[in-house]
């Protein structure tokens, strides 16, 4: 059912070679327990996102797009087939914990923490679960360094309340980048901001993505978004679902303000736009 379309890596100025997230006919259903009402999410899920391949997915609310999202973080389990990430089962590994950082649509700093010590909180509970050992001067310098990354610079002492619903969600991105993980996993991690703060963090995150070499599956709502965004734009179909579309992105990068003015973005989203409607 899937429309693949080939792929031109000179177009996107990024090589990617090798699989980061792979996806083999996978099905997710809630509720298999005879006496609750069962829920197929996803179905016939065959994906394969590249090391360094910026990925977005949209789909009708409900489709299971965080679904998806949350089995490839090992949250979830499939009900049927597999999912890797750099090779290794998901299912069958703790240590994914490390090689994936999540971000979700709220900011989730506490607020009797500053900045820095927020940064340091996935650290902080897997030395109390015993499952790091070692050195957290290291870590505390990668999260100064994160810090600097995110542009938070001059505000590592500073308390959740005292920033921008943006500058919180560059908390959470940090948060997820403690570990130094390969894949960054994001479900509409700008969803809740204004659209200008929203297009100027959209800006900030490829220019992360482009300086750490990530490996990006990110989640929206947001059709001009995801264009503006990715390498490729995966649709979803309404529940069950189920791959309907893969949409190559071949904007240049780096892409910037004038990038949504050009005629092949207005052409892309258009595109999907149409496509969008089409499955209602
Ligand atoms: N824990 C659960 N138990 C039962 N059904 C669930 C559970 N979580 C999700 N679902 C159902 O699975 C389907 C997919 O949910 P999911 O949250 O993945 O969709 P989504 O595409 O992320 O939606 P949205 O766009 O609203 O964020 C929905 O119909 C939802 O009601
Ligand atoms: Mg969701």
């Amino acid at each position: 059912m899937s429309n693949n379309i080939a792929r031109d890596s000179a177009d996107s100025g990024r090589t990617a070679s090798k699989r980061m997230i792979t996806y083999d006919d996978v099905q997710k259903v809630y509720g298999t327990d005879p006496a609750e009402e069962s829920v197929t999410a996803l179905q016939d899920i065959d994906l394969n996102i590249e090391h360094g391949e910026f990925v977005s997915v949209v789909g009708p609310s409900g489709c299971g797009k965080s679904t998806l999202l949350h089995l490839a973080a090992g949250i979830l389990e499939p009900t049927d087939g597999s999912i890797k990430i750099n090779g290794t089962s998901v299912q069958s590994t703790q240590h994914q914990r490390k090689e994936v950082g999540l971000v979700f649509q709220h900011p989730v700093a506490l607020e009797w923490r500053t900045v820095r010590k927020n940064i340091m909180l996935p650290v902080q509970i897997l030395k109390e679960n015993g499952a790091i050992d070692g050195d957290m001067d290291e870590y505390r310098e990668r999260a100064d360094e994160l810090i600097s990354l995110v542009g938070l610079k001059g505000f590592g002492d500073s308390y959740p309340n005292e920033l921008s619903g943006g500058m919180q969600q560059r908390v959470t991105i940090s948060q997820a980048l403690i570990y130094n993980p390969s894949v960054l996993l994001m479900d509409e991690p700008f969803g809740s901001l204004d659209a200008m703060t929203k297009d100027e963090l959209n800006l900030e995150l490829l220019r992360i993505w482009r300086e750490t070499e990530k490996t990006i599956l990110f989640i929206t709502h947001d059709l001009d978004e995801a264009v503006f965004l990715s390498d490729r734009v995966v649709v979803l179909s309404p529940r069950p679902g189920e791959v309907v579309d893969e949409i190559e992105i071949d904007l240049e990068r780096p892409r910037n303000e004038e990038t949504r003015a050009t005629e092949r973005f207005v052409e892309l989203s258009t595109k999907l736009h149409q496509h969008f409607k089409s499955l209602k």
